[in-house]
């Protein structure tokens, strides 16, 4: 496969496909790029924006809100397909003077017309399985994804268990953890570590600690951050029990068993209610926890009947087919003053 440029300063009209509840984060990032990009959101998706960007690919790559990249096709795929390899992401694709390899999604009546016309025209070579881009269909319009930007080629292929949160989710639950330097982060239902993959490279706190119940799980978790250098300290346990200190924790982020892919309903009533009792132990005044899960009621009434925690935000999400919601809870004991914000 072609290998991207990201020194390259690009002019293009992009598509960022991400996941419903993150396209406000990825606003947040396209708008803090700084002097060296910028993107005028065009159009704006549940799931995707339309932008115009300019600037340093590098600097795109390194956002987490976006699951894939694509050249916008519109309205002319050959006229979009000339102007982005002069000077756009096509340009940083096909840097190295390779032909470009390619592979046509099923976008209807066009998509054998197109291949023949990609390869004859720009002499691209159709690779089906093996391709740097991609011609797909976004919404009924004609896009092409760039292999090399997808989250993974970004940021690293993880080790994953079933109910494995999608890496655009955890960022959305890092961003809303906000852990500091010198804050102690803990997930109780680690899993593979998705989420301290991201908390350690979103925000860089002075500990980490995750806890499952599964051996099974914990050993890829330990995998995942190995293989980017995270150190972090993985226990056995149930979160139900959860052990630590009195307000040890400054942070806790976690995707709970939604009783679908993982756990049961009837398991949750129990599991649920003396979890938050265990947040509220060892989370710290001030605290603040983000707990991801599809179980809304459930989740809700246990914060509700957990003396000291309340529900400040929530974020509805999409991730798997599913629709969970994070929700930002925080411990603040009787007689403290309630201080306003998310
Ligand atoms: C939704 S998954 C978390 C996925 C994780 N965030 C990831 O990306 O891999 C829920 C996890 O909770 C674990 N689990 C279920 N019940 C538990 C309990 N009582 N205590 C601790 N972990 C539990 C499961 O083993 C599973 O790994």
């Amino acid at each position: 496969m072609a290998a991207l440029d990201l020194d390259r300063t690009v002019t293009d009209r992009l598509l960022l496909r991400t996941v419903p509840g993150a396209v406000d984060y990825l606003v947040e990032d396209l708008r803090a790029l700084g002097s060296q990009a910028q993107a005028r959101v065009e159009q704006r998706w549940r799931d995707g924006l339309l932008v115009d960007f300019t600037g340093s690919l590098s600097r795109l790559a390194a956002i987490r809100f976006f699951s894939s990249c694509s050249v916008w096709l519109e309205p002319d795929v050959m006229a979009a397909l000339t102007r982005s390899r002069d000077g756009g992401l096509l340009g940083a694709v096909a840097a190295d003077h390779e032909p470009v390899t390619f592979r046509v999604a099923d976008v209807g009546d066009r998509r054998w017309p197109l291949r023949d016309e990609l390869q004859a025209g720009l002499g691209w070579v159709n690779a089906p399985t093996d391709w740097a881009v991609n011609v797909d269909d976004y919404r009924g319009h004609l896009v092409l994804d760039v292999g090399e930007l997808f989250f993974t080629a970004r940021f690293g292929r993880l080790e994953r268990v079933p109910a494995s949160t999608t890496p655009v989710v955890a960022a959305v639950l890092a961003r809303l953890t906000k852990a500091g330097p010198d804050d102690v982060v803990l997930d109780p239902f680690c899993g593979a570590g998705t989420n301290l993959v991201q908390v350690a490279q979103m925000s860089a706190p002075a500990r980490l600690m995750g806890s499952d119940l599964d051996l099974g799980a914990l050993a890829k978790a330990r995998a995942n951050l190995a293989a980017r250098g995270i150190e972090a300290g993985l226990w056995q346990a149930d979160a139900a029990r959860l052990p630590g200190a009195p307000h040890s924790v400054d942070r806790i982020v976690a995707n709970l068993p939604f009783g679908k892919r993982a756990g049961s309903h009837a398991a949750n009533v129990e599991l649920y209610p003396a979890f938050l009792r265990r947040v509220r132990s060892v989370l710290r005044p001030s605290g603040r926890a983000v707990l991801l899960t599809e179980e809304k009621r459930l989740l809700r009434d246990a914060v509700q009947r957990t003396a000291d925690l309340s529900v400040i935000k929530e974020v509805e999400l999409e991730s798997g087919g599913l629709h969970p919601s994070a929700y930002v809870v925080v411990n603040r004991p009787r007689g403290r003053a309630r201080r306003g914000g998310s």
